[in-house]
């Protein structure tokens, strides 16, 4: 597989082009941002623990009939994916409140939610991400009904699977945030990445976190964060 010329560069990640038309090549970078892109630093590692982890649970979806865009890891920080046009939207679920919605709705960080709750946002940097709902999706053709209806089955069964995974390594899965891709032939399938730049992970003794928010909260230890859930996950 060879890497050809780079095709976009996000905050976290590089996408090249490859000489299969089909196929991309995702390199993984150390760069953390946070607060859309306001603050912005490295974690030293970074790129590493996410794309083998976000790989392995790309993996595990696949086994529980979830279709994704892993084709197959190539070094430490690359990895083959299949060629998708990303649906511009953030699908994000949470199982305890935190973050963002703990102060929308004035939820004590912490509390276990009575449902698990879905909520999209739109895929904008220059309007900062806003929330938007299903008939704002479909009204703006940013998706349509039925791929809508797709996004949402398929991401409550990757809430269900991550958060027995996890919990069988003593973690509780807070919340997080997953993207979609669509193929050339218009299936809809997981994409992006799984990781703790996109997961809350709490001890599920200490409630100690393990994810991102030590960056974007500057509580230290981030590098030491990421390793914990590497090294629990047995990678
Ligand atoms: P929030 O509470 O800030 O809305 O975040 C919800 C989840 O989405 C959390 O697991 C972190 C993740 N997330 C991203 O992956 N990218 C983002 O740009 C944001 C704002 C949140
Ligand atoms: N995506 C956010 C940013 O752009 C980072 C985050 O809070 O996860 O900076």
């Amino acid at each position: 597989m060879e890497k050809k010329e780079l095709l976009y560069e996000g905050k976290a990640k590089k996408v090249y082009k490859t000489d299969d038309e089909n196929l991309y090549i995702v390199d993984y970078k150390d760069d953390a941002t946070a607060f859309n892109g306001k603050k912005k630093g490295q974690i030293s590692g970074k790129g590493i623990v996410n794309n083998r982890m976000s790989n392995f649970m790309m993996q595990i979806m696949e086994k529980h009939g979830i279709p994704t865009h892993f084709v197959k890891e190539i070094s430490d920080r690359e990895t083959v994916v299949k060629k998708v046009t990303i649906v511009p939207l953030e699908v994000i679920i949470r199982n305890i409140a935190a973050g963002s919605f703990s102060k929308r709705f004035g939820v004590e960080e912490g509390k276990t939610l009575l449902n698990p709750t879905l909520e999209y946002c739109l895929k904008d940097d220059a309007l900062d991400d806003p929330m938007i709902n299903d008939y704002q999706i479909t009204a703006i053709g940013a998706a349509t009904k039925e791929e809508l209806e797709t996004i949402a089955d398929l991401t409550f069964k990757v809430n269900d699977v991550l958060k027995a995974y996890f919990a069988g390594v003593n973690i509780e899965l807070v919340d997080f945030k997953i993207e979609f891709g669509k193929t050339p032939d218009g299936q809809i399938i997981l994409a992006d990445e799984i990781s703790p730049d996109t997961c809350r992970l709490w001890d599920a003794t200490t409630h100690e976190k393990l994810d991102k928010d030590r960056f974007r909260r500057d509580l230290g230890n981030v590098e030491e964060a990421y390793e914990e859930v590497f090294k629990r996950l047995g990678l």
